[in-house]
């Protein structure tokens, strides 16, 4: 700002405190102001840079995580880390440690069950307690199905905190937590998707139909309930491994489910086509 402009600030000013104090004018010296220095100008006035130099290079734009439609700018590692602090529901304070979910990049069938265990609270691994050494077995088939998570599998669960009791999760709880969710399948894009039990398919399908009718017959998780992309990634339900533990009739049809994803598989996936060439069903 000029001496200048001060100046008539200042008079201003004196004007209306005389006027506000019984309206006299009250005589006054010169005002002594000086001219700001040049780097506290108006920045108005400031040169934009582009007329005298050529502009820095400016950082890409890049998108925010939950923006991404396809998972690009994501990671698994941040999904997992933004999960460990979460506070989004009830479930924080009860937790021993979240469960973000583990296994392979890329998979071939990403396994979705319902929500953490006792075992799975206190180790901070999805299916690690009796369903879980169940559903390893399933997978694997002694080498019949020839999945693992330390192949070609990534499993987890729907939610990423342990219900009190183990009971199922609450419509609040799911709806707070299945973004985590979203994220990791777009990250990881498996060719097959196996939801595991009731709470799985009912939240990834919307569909108030239960397992037992749904079970064994391939859909399309397509993705667009919930996700902002248009997935199409082939989805089996099945029953959850818990169940098998509690009814042992229900392994014949689950055996049936393990065979038709074999089968898609093969399809879908020429290297384990010819990896299971060899291998009786
Ligand atoms: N049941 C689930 O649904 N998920 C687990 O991780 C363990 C048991």
């Amino acid at each position: 700002m000029t001496a200048n402009e001060k100046a008539n600030i200042a008079s201003f000013l004196d004007l209306a405190g005389d006027y506000l104090s019984g309206g006299f004018r009250r005589p006054r010296e010169g005002y002594a102001f000086a001219d700001d220095p040049a780097d506290k100008k108006n920045p108005a006035d400031a040169k934009f840079p582009a007329e005298t130099e050529s502009l820095p290079e400016l950082p890409a734009v890049t998108e925010t995580t939950e923006q991404s439609p396809t998972g690009e700018g994501d990671s698994l590692e941040a999904v997992a880390a933004e999960i460990a602090a979460c506070t989004r529901c009830g479930l924080c304070s009860t937790r021993t440690n979240a469960v973000p979910g583990e296994g392979m990049r890329r998979p071939l069938v990403m396994v979705i069950g319902e929500g953490p265990g006792a075992d799975e609270d206190e180790t901070g691994r999805p299916f690690v307690g009796r369903a879980g050494q169940l559903l390893d077995r399933m997978l694997d088939s002694k080498g019949r199905i020839g999945l693992s998570r330390n192949s070609n599998c990534y499993i987890a669960n729907i939610i990423k905190c342990r219900p009190p009791g183990n009971r199922t999760p609450q419509p609040d709880e799911i709806t707070a937590c299945v973004s985590y969710l979203v994220r990791q399948i777009k990250i990881l894009k498996p060719r097959v998707i196996l939801a595991a039990g009731n709470t799985a398919v009912k939240t990834l399908l919307d569909s108030t139909e239960g397992i037992t009718r749904l079970r064994g017959t391939f859909t399309f998780f397509r993705g667009t309930l919930l996700m902002d992309a248009d997935f199409n990634i082939p989805l089996l339900p099945t029953f959850h491994p818990s169940a098998l533990l509690r009814d042992e009739s229900l392994k014949a049809p689950v055996w049936e489910d393990m065979k038709a994803l074999r089968a898609k598989l093969c399809e879908l996936d020429g290297d384990y086509a010819a990896r299971m060439a060899d291998i009786p069903l």
